[in-house]
């Protein structure tokens, strides 16, 4: 068996009939057949979490009573250590807020930090779900698009600075690593983001959701290690590292005291509080046990993303972006010379397979595509051979 096959990721799983939104809503939504179709869209992975999680969550059936948690000392601590064990970051338990998911973390920043009118940045094409945020609450979003170049994407802080000069703007949401584009950005980058709020006096969130989901020779910088925490808000989740999403769990971290203060008068005045099952999966996967799981899955994933890659890139017209973090592969179809109804309907019509559109990631989304690679390795075997057929008229 190559290295990096492992029979916990090759697993075949029907998650069809489960109220899985990536399998069972592909059909609704896409028309992509539950039949045979793929489901390569919603940011999940088709694996089991590792066994810490299932016997935590086992011995919670066992028990079999769910009244209300108490004692959240074990469970700050596990994040605690995660963050200093896998990410050299000292986090003072006292600073983690803990919100329904990182949509929710963002929305409570957005709601607590900014004035309805106000505008947001967001550095596009970004995850959509920070502009429905945004928009949700009255904000208006400020698009500063990433340069592309090359298979590369880069800050383009000249055309930045003029669009908050001209826009206006009381916050940034960096998304880091980055979703879509998997960038893992360099510290001197980080700098640059952390100049930007201070020039144009942005509260910085940084949403740090795919920081564990970095490939071998990448190294994520926490935002935290860069800039100053008076205007800093960082944001992190078990969810995606561990495939828990169902949890809804996250943590909004906030180490300036007055920041803090603030944070924590807006949560309470919304009575928010957490589900006892996502604090004790939390525990459970922040751990030793947890963190070798991890570095076995992103073995698994460094196989798929190579797999995907190649084969992609060997399609004439399409390019799959290099990722250096995350299981979200990001495929530009420019080349084709196809209009984005074409070579979509080729993904999702002949292909049969679910994906992300790019638009709406926001400005520069517009010839992409999402693929989920976070599938055993058989299933992007099919995708990437369906590809190769339904735009076989290129080769
Ligand atoms: C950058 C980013 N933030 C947040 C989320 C979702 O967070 P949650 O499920 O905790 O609301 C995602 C999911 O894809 C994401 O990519």
């Amino acid at each position: 068996m190559p290295r990096d096959l492992d029979p916990r990721f090759d697993a075949e799983i029907d998650r069809r009939g489960t109220h899985c939104m990536k399998w069972d809503m592909m059909e609704a939504i896409y028309g992509v057949p539950a039949s045979d179709g793929l489901a390569m869209w919603v940011a999940d992975m088709d694996f089991e979490p590792p066994a810490v999680v299932t016997d935590a969550l086992r011995a919670m059936t066992s028990h079999n009573v769910y009244g209300y948690f108490g004692n959240d000392g074990p469970y700050r601590d596990a994040i605690r250590w995660w963050m200093a064990e896998r990410h050299g970051w000292e986090v003072d338990p006292g600073a983690i807020f803990t919100t329904h998911g990182l949509v929710n973390g963002t929305a409570l920043c957005v709601d607590t930090w900014t004035a309805p009118g106000d505008g947001v940045v967001l550095f596009t094409p970004v995850y959509h779900a920070f502009a429905k945020v945004i928009r949700g609450n009255g904000r208006r979003v400020v698009e500063c698009e990433l340069a592309y170049e090359d298979g590369r994407y880069t800050p383009d802080w000249d055309a930045w600075d003029a669009v908050i000069a001209r826009e206006g703007a009381t916050m940034a949401i960096l998304c880091s690593p980055h979703n879509p584009n998997g960038r893992v950005w360099t510290r001197e980058e980080l700098e640059g983001f952390a100049a930007l709020a201070e020039r144009h006096g942005l509260l910085l969130v940084s949403d740090e959701i795919h920081h564990d989901l970095v490939y071998p020779g990448e190294t994520h910088v926490p935002m935290s290690k860069v800039m100053d925490p008076a205007r800093l808000v960082m944001m992190t989740a078990p969810t995606k590292t561990f495939n828990i999403a169902g949890a809804h769990t996250g943590n909004v971290i906030v180490e300036d005291e007055g920041l803090r203060a603030q944070f924590g008068a807006r949560m309470l005045g919304l009575g928010l509080s957490p589900n006892s099952f996502g604090l004790h999966m939390t525990t459970a996967a922040y751990s030793p046990e947890g963190a070798a799981w991890v570095d076995d899955l992103m073995r698994y994933l460094d196989g798929n993303r190579r797999l995907f890659d190649e084969a992609v890139d060997a399609i004439p017209g399409l390019r799959s972006v290099p990722m250096q973090a995350t299981y979200l592969a990001w495929v530009d179809f420019s080349g084709t010379g196809m209009d984005r109804a074409e070579f979509t309907r080729r993904v999702e019509g002949d292909a049969r397979i679910a994906v992300n559109h790019g638009p709406t990631f926001g400005k520069g989304g517009d010839s992409f595509l999402r693929f989920n690679m976070a599938t055993p390795r058989a299933n992007v075997e099919t995708a990437v051979a369906r590809l190769a057929e339904a735009f076989g008229d290129l080769q």
